[in-house]
């Protein structure tokens, strides 16, 4: 049987998206449902990713899972409606990163793998990161950015023909500005070497090891879109950026704009809303409301004169008259009361209630 990429420059290549980690960074959000599945920009964040690969011809794609394992096959299914063939599964014991890569090996068949953190959201092109990994016959091949504070990451430094020289631990004064993005090619037969049945992690053990005994690790700079989602503030930055049009997406369910109003929601005609904020289904936002570069899960409800910036807000939460969130995040189910000011990084728990007033950082009320 011919499948749809036989003749794409991608064929040869099957996808694997790690999607089990526990996503602590973005607790409580992730207590209801893994990071890859919460809603942004209108769909489960996975979906823009599998929108990409799906874009760059690659049609099997497995998921590695874990974390709420279940929650994927329930909404993704057979991966058909995507036009993918998609297979969820579920490891024994969280992995890690390369252990979790090596639990899917014998699902795999193709000779390269292309293999993806599930909570990135990047414009790198596919094809041409596979194009260079083959052309470099290189065992693995990985998607590396530059990044203005390279102190809050590892750093991969390559000589003049691209090659990986070093794997370096976080440090305040990093040699070079080039991280590992999380997107990698590997050879299968490399994939087959991951010690098999116990947590390995893949920057770590598997990729210095690599390097240690001359295996060719390529670095293949790109600098397109590019946006780790694992912090609060970077999910409603990504997730505003997918709605605004500059992050790549082949899975918005609407147009690009200052806004993405999802059905069934209803927003006064005194509120604004705007810098790429999504309004769930069934949302309410009340007279002069306003919403800005925040996504607010479906069935929240945020009261007259509220202003909710880089914010998100949990399924059925509901926001007081008056409230300021700047920077917060307010998860499923809680009730912040009038006139609170929750700001930077402030973090309310699934089914609290704060009273009116119960919170402020200014001295009245
Ligand atoms: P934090 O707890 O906030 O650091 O988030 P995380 O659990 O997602 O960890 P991290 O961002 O380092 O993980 C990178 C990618 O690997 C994410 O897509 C995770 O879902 C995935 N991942 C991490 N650990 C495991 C694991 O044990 N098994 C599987 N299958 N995937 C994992």
């Amino acid at each position: 049987m011919t499948s749809p990429n036989d003749h794409a420059p991608t064929r040869g290549a099957e996808a694997v998206v790690l999607v089990g980690g526990r996503g602590t960074r973005l607790r409580p959000l992730t207590l209801s449902a893994p990071k890859p599945m919460l809603p942004t920009a209108g769909v489960p964040f996975l979906t823009h990713l599998l929108s990409r690969i799906r874009a760059a011809g690659i049609t099997r794609v497995v998921l590695s899972t874990s974390y709420q394992a279940e929650t994927f096959a329930e909404y993704f299914g057979d991966g058909s409606r995507l036009g993918l063939e998609l297979e969820c599964v579920v490891e024994p014991q969280p992995l890690d990163t390369a252990g979790a890569i090596r639990n899917v090996a014998d699902r795999l068949s193709e000779p390269d793998v292309l293999v993806f953190n599930g909570d990135v959201l990047s414009g790198v092109d596919l094809t041409a990161m596979l194009d260079a990994h083959r052309s470099n016959a290189a065992d693995v091949t990985l998607h590396l950015v530059k990044v203005a504070d390279p102190s809050r990451f590892g750093c991969v430094p390559t000589d003049e023909h691209g090659r990986v020289t070093a794997f370096l631990e976080k440090t305040p004064d990093p040699p070079v500005d080039q991280v590992n993005a999380g997107c990698y090619a590997f050879r299968r037969e490399v994939v087959e070497a991951i010690p098999e049945g116990r947590p390995v992690s893949v920057e770590r053990e598997t990729f210095p090891g690599l390097l240690e005994s001359g295996a060719r690790l390529q670095g293949h700079v790109e600098s397109s879109y590019w946006l780790d989602l694992g912090t609060p503030a970077a999910f409603a930055r990504g997730s505003a950026d997918l709605v605004l049009g500059r992050a790549p997406t082949g899975a918005l369910p609407g147009p690009t704009g200052e806004s993405l109003v999802l059905r069934d929601a209803a927003i006064d005609s005194t509120a604004a809303v705007s810098g790429g904020s999504t309004v769930g289904v069934g949302c309410v936002v009340g007279a002069n409301a306003r919403i800005s570069g925040s996504t607010l899960f479906d069935g929240a409800r945020v009261a007259e004169g509220a202003d909710v910036s880089d914010s998100v807000v949990g399924a059925g939460a509901v926001i007081g008259a008056g409230v300021v969130l700047s920077g917060a995040v307010v998860a499923d189910g809680a009730v912040i009361g009038a006139g609170c000011e929750l700001l930077d990084g402030a973090r309310v728990w699934p089914g609290v209630e704060l009273p009116p007033c119960g919170v402020r950082f200014s001295h009245d009320c």
